[in-house]
This record gives C-alpha cells, structure tokens and sequence, in this order.
C-alpha cells in the first residue's frame, strides 16, 4: 500500500518497548473530531485509566469525565491535573499550546503529549515558520512579511497577479487568502491590518501561489527522532469541485493514492531538516508536527506547519493506527520515541464531514441529530463527534460548524468511499450538509490536479 513507511526501521522495531504496569488516568483538550478521535483510540489501550476532557464534545462527554479547567490556562490545567493524578494531559488545539499549557504541565512533572511554547510558534507565528523554513533550506512558497499596511500594498501591487495574503497569528483557520487578483490580496491586506484578526494579523505574510494536489504528513517526534504517520489529504474549500470558501476541513481519506514514494521521503526529510533546525536553535520539540505540502511540478513545498495533530486528518489517520497510541504519545514526552513502532491496518480510510447548513458563514445550533447508532452499526464505520452537545435529556444536538466527521474503512479506496456516504445518508438533522465530492478527485489519478 502505498503509505508513509514511518515506523518500520528495522531500529525502531529491535529495542525493548515501554513498560507500565500501572493504570494511566487521562485529561485530554480540546472539543473536535480530531479529539474524539484521540479518546476513542487511547481507549483501546489497556493501560487507560480514568478519562478526563476539557471541554469536550457530546461523543467524548459519553465516554470521559468532563473536567471544570480551562484549557487555555496553562497553571489551571497543571494545578487540575496535579489534584487529581492525572498521568498524562494530551493537548489536541493549538491555543492551549501557543498560550504554554504544555510547559506549565511538564514544569509540574506530569508527562504531556504537544509541544511547549516556544516549538509551537511554528504555528503560531508564520514569520517565525518561514524563517525556520528558510534557514533549514527547505523548499516553500517564496515570502515577504511586513508590519507596515503601505509597505505591505506596495508588494501586493508590485506582484501584480495572483498570491496568498496571511495573518500571522493564529486565526482560526480564517486568516489565509489565495487571491486571485491585485484587487482581492489587497483587500485581504485592508482586511487584517484593520484588524479583522485582531493581534493575529497585525503582521501580514504575503506568498507566492503554489499549485498541485495538497498532502499532509503528520509526524510524531520525542525532539530527536521522527516517525511519519500515514499520508492523508483534506479537502478545505467548502463546496463540490474545490469551490467555496475554505474551512477547517469538510473531508478526508488516508492513504494518499496520488502521492509517490519518492514525494513520501522528500516530505519526511523536509520534516526532519526543519526539526533539526529548531534543535540547532535550542527549542525542543516534542508531539505532532503537522507538515500540510504543496505537490508541485518542482516537488513538495510547505505551504504551513501546525504543532498539532490535523482535523480531520486524525480521524482517518488514527483509524488505521495499530498502535497503542498511549504508548506513542507516552514516548514522544519521555523520550523514548525510537523504541514504538507505527503500524497500519491494511484498508483506506474516508472521512466525510457533515457540516450546519451555513457554516463557515454562521449557522444555527441546537439540531437535534438521529441515526449515529444506524451508521455505525455498518461494518467499518466509526463516527468521530466535532461540534455536538449532550442535551439534558441525553440527545445529541448540533452545537458547532462541522459537527460530525463520518468515518469508513474498507479493503479499496472506492469501497471507504461508498461505505462513507452510505453512512452519511442514515444520520440526520436539520441543516445537514457535506460535500459530495470528497476523494473524487483523487480517484480520477494525478492528471485531475494538471487543469
Ligand atoms: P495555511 O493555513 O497556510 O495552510 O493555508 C490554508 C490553505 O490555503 C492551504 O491549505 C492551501 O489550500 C492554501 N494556501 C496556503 N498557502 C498557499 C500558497 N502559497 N499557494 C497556494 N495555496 C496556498
Ligand atoms: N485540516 C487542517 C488543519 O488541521 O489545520
């Protein structure tokens, strides 16, 4: 299967494995699909304990406890886990992480899973990414940032065609434009230095336009090794045919039939040159490094790093993990990273959101949601919970944009497919959404990206 061979050196496989013998209770942050994900896959290892979430959603609040801790205070969250022996905090979002939630739990002793403050500026700071990039020698977007709006529009004019306008800062996913005119990246501009992304957009990046077909590589790393995950590939814009706004991600499938092994390698090495550069730097870098590439006619080229797992990547990707991902994520803090072992189960995996009608715009909460049990009573189906909520009479109810992520395994990339959408049509609420498309594209081979 064509796949990410991370993992499978005959090193990693050789050495002794992590050995707990006592049960480890949990605190996991964040409230999406990726979480959902998380939980249900560290749930299946028999060393959990008890299972804490903060905030939580309606699937995870079925199956942990929910914790009263805000997960964007980092002395909160490490005074929360201290009183109640939490043995690991996992931290799904980037806010937490940019805020130092993960510094404030290891300073507390308690092993953490997300990288510390300063690692996750490569998400936080895309100045700060594309200086990493630049000074690691690896292939991306040619760039300029600027902090002065005039300066900033003298660029945009002086490009004179199409190129991305980015705030800085974390913007919930909302804060990248690929303009297609003069006109459009200088609105973009106007747009975030009047403050349309507050803090976020006080520095604009403004980048060259990439084009191919899109590839995430999530990587694991303990600050020295790097285990890639399986490939996968998310679908942003909101409407069939890549059309429409982009979201956070309406749907996604892993492996990535399109992707070579050779571009498989390059993506890894581009991932390994820029950890050892954060190394070099004196920044220590334990988690997820989320690599999202740009396939181009040149090889593949970052568009971005996040320093955290992807959603909905996860959910396909964690799908297909036949590791305790406990041990992994145990690993990636201690240390010991080398010595776990990633293998995958031989099926494709498809993932379809179902969004609130309205969404990424506004949209209206509150939907009552039936046929989960219906769509997961098929074989190969798991339906991770993003933006749904427990009622008080124990129903779920749409509580957020993307509110359900329908998952399908299955033994050929069109069988996931198929089985994903027929999952799709036994749920139900009112304003339900999706895309119809998702793999479509990638079914029709490499030549569908050369329009
Ligand atoms: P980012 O948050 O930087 O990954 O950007 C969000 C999305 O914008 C990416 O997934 C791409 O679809 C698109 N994008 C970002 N940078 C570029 C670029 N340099 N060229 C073309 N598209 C881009
Ligand atoms: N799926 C895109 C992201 O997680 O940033």
């Amino acid at each position: 299967m064509n796949d990410s061979r991370g993992g499978v050196s005959p090193d990693m496989l050789g050495r002794a494995k992590h050995v707990i013998t006592t049960k480890v209770d949990i605190l996991l942050l964040g409230s999406g699909g990726r979480e959902h994900a998380m939980l249900k896959k560290l749930a299946e290892s028999p060393r959990v304990g008890k299972l804490w979430v903060a905030p939580g959603n309606g699937g995870m609040l079925q199956m942990a406890e929910k914790a009263d801790v805000d997960p964007n205070d980092p002395e909160a969250v490490a005074t929360f886990a201290k009183e109640h022996h939490i043995r690991l905090v996992v931290i799904g979002p980037e806010a937490p992480l940019v805020a130092g939630v993960a510094d404030a739990v290891r300073a507390a002793h308690i092993p953490c899973f997300g990288p510390s403050a300063d690692a996750a500026q490569m998400e936080g700071s895309k100045e700060f990414a594309k200086k990493v990039m630049e000074k690691a020698g690896v292939p991306t977007a040619a760039w300029k940032a600027f902090t002065d709006q005039a300066a900033c529009e003298g660029y945009v004019r002086e490009l004179g065609g199409p190129c991305v306008v980015k705030a800085d800062g974390l913007a919930a996913g909302k804060g990248v434009v690929v303009a297609q005119s003069t006109d459009e990246a200088l609105a973009a501009v106007r747009s975030c230095f009047e403050g349309a992304f507050g803090e976020a957009g006080s520095t604009v990046v403004v980048e060259e336009m990439l084009k191919g077909p899109e590839c995430s590589l999530l990587a694991l790393t303990d600050g020295k090794a790097l285990v890639p995950l399986a490939a996968s590939q998310d679908h942003k814009r909101a409407l069939d045919g890549d059309l429409g706004p982009n979201t956070g991600g309406m749907g996604v499938y892993s492996p990535v039939p399109i992707v070579t092994e050779e571009e498989l390698d390059q993506m890894a090495e581009i991932e390994r040159r820029v950890l050892a550069e954060l190394h070099h730097e004196g920044i220590d870098y334990r988690g997820c490094l989320y690599g999202g590439f740009m396939l181009t006619k040149d090889g593949p080229k970052v568009l971005e790093f996040n320093a955290r797992f992807g959603d909905p990547e996860t959910q396909v990707v964690l799908s297909r993990m036949e590791a305790d991902l406990l041990d992994v994520f145990l690993a990636c803090d201690d240390g010991t990273l080398m010595n776990e072992p990633i293998d995958w189960k031989e099926k494709w995996a498809v993932s379809v959101v179902l969004t609130s009608a309205g969404y990424p715009g506004s949209y209206e909460k509150g939907k009552r949601i039936t046929g989960i049990e219906d769509a997961e009573a098929l074989d190969g189906v798991i339906v991770y919970h993003a933006g749904d909520a427990l009622a008080e009479d124990g129903s779920l109810v749409t509580s957020g944009g993307r509110v359900l992520d329908v998952t399908a395994l299955g033994d050929t990339f069109e069988a996931a497919r198929d089985l994903a959408y027929k999952a799709c049509d036994l749920i139900d609420f009112e304003g339900k959404t999706y895309r119809s498309d998702i793999g479509l594209r990638a079914l029709r081979g490499r030549g569908a990206w050369e329009v």
